[in-house]
């Protein structure tokens, strides 16, 4: 069932965090679905722009779908990650999203205002939900990477203002974290004292923390042991999403981590079977340990065990 993020943050807002992940293929369809409903979570596919592309926005449209009727007891939002202005349109018209992010936090406050109010209100006509982003996350997303230079962490007095002027129905906020698999290269600093802020300032506004992803050790090593060369990946601990939430941080974004499992499946399956050729076998594997990745995570976020009683609360 696809529900809106926003209903999704009414109820998890304060408790726990709803585990946003990005999703490009059919065999990361499957494994996320399968991940969520063996966890009992609640959860968020999230289609950036590269995914859009990646085969087709419709093959992926329809795949999700799919997932749907093959998994009724799901409930999830679908959400357009990182959207500019004119993708965010697309989405709205579609039919077909949930909730859409109109990333203008490359522009100054006044027009990110401007920006975001438009999109705002082109959504809520749909009862669509929307993110807004403030500040500006490091690291690369995609295709579009941001010097250190450019990097600022959310002012928080800016935040409450934004908010208000926008009408937004939730916020990223860059809070020391950034995008990919190299977040950190000394000790980690996550700005919690700028969450708190903003949630003493808005009490009750889910925020989003981008760049979440752990890049679990284990991972890099066993990456790195067939073939990898990723020396010096880090990520968030992720002891910390539970502190978040309970902060108001609603949703958790993670893309690289699955991504980590993908390229650790795979390098390990073709080293230790050079005479296969076939994509099928991988694909179960890849399919089966994405699961277990996904179901790990929300148990970290607390979301998992939350799927009855979300479904109790929407059916009201
Ligand atoms: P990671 O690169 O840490 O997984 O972050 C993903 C993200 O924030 C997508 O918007």
């Amino acid at each position: 069932m696809i529900v809106t993020t926003k209903q999704l943050f009414e109820q998890a807002y304060g408790k726990y965090a709803i585990g946003a992940y990005n999703i490009n293929n059919a065999e990361q369809i499957m494994g996320l679905f399968r991940g969520n409903i063996q966890s009992q979570a609640p959860f968020i596919v999230q289609i950036s722009r590269g995914a859009r592309t990646y085969t087709d926005k419709q093959l992926l449209e329809d795949m999700i779908c799919a997932a749907d009727k093959i998994f009724p007891e799901a409930i999830f939002a679908v959400h357009l990650d990182h959207g500019d202005e004119e993708t965010c349109y697309d989405c709205i018209e579609s039919g077909f999203y949930s909730s859409v992010m109109i990333d203008a936090s490359s522009f100054p406050f006044e027009e990110n205002i401007v920006i975001t109010k438009r999109v705002v209100e082109r959504a809520h006509a749909k009862r669509i939900s929307v993110e807004a982003e403030l500040g500006q996350l490091g690291g690369v997303e995609e295709d579009v990477g941001v010097d250190e230079d450019r990097v600022h962490l959310t002012d928080p007095e800016q935040a409450a203002e934004f908010i208000k002027r926008t009408g937004c129905d939730s916020l990223a906020c860059a809070i020391g974290t950034s995008h990919g698999a190299f977040k950190f290269s000394g000790s980690q600093s996550l700005h919690f004292e700028i969450i708190e802020a903003i949630r003493d300032l808005v009490p009750g506004f889910p925020l989003v923390m981008h760049g979440s992803s752990s890049v679990p050790q284990e991972e890099v090593e066993r990456i790195n042991a067939a073939g990898g060369m990723l020396k010096g990946a880090r990520g968030v601990d992720p002891k910390q999403y539970l502190p978040a939430a309970k902060r108001g941080v609603c949703k958790i974004n993670i893309d690289t981590d699955g991504r980590l499992v993908w390229t650790r499946v795979h390098r390990e399956y073709f080293r230790d079977h050079p005479e296969v050729f076939d994509f099928r076998p991988i694909g179960k594997v890849f399919m089966e340990e994405y699961a277990k990745f996904i179901a790990s995570r929300n148990e970290l976020l607390g979301s998992a065990g939350h799927l009855e009683e979300v479904r109790v609360v929407l059916s009201r």
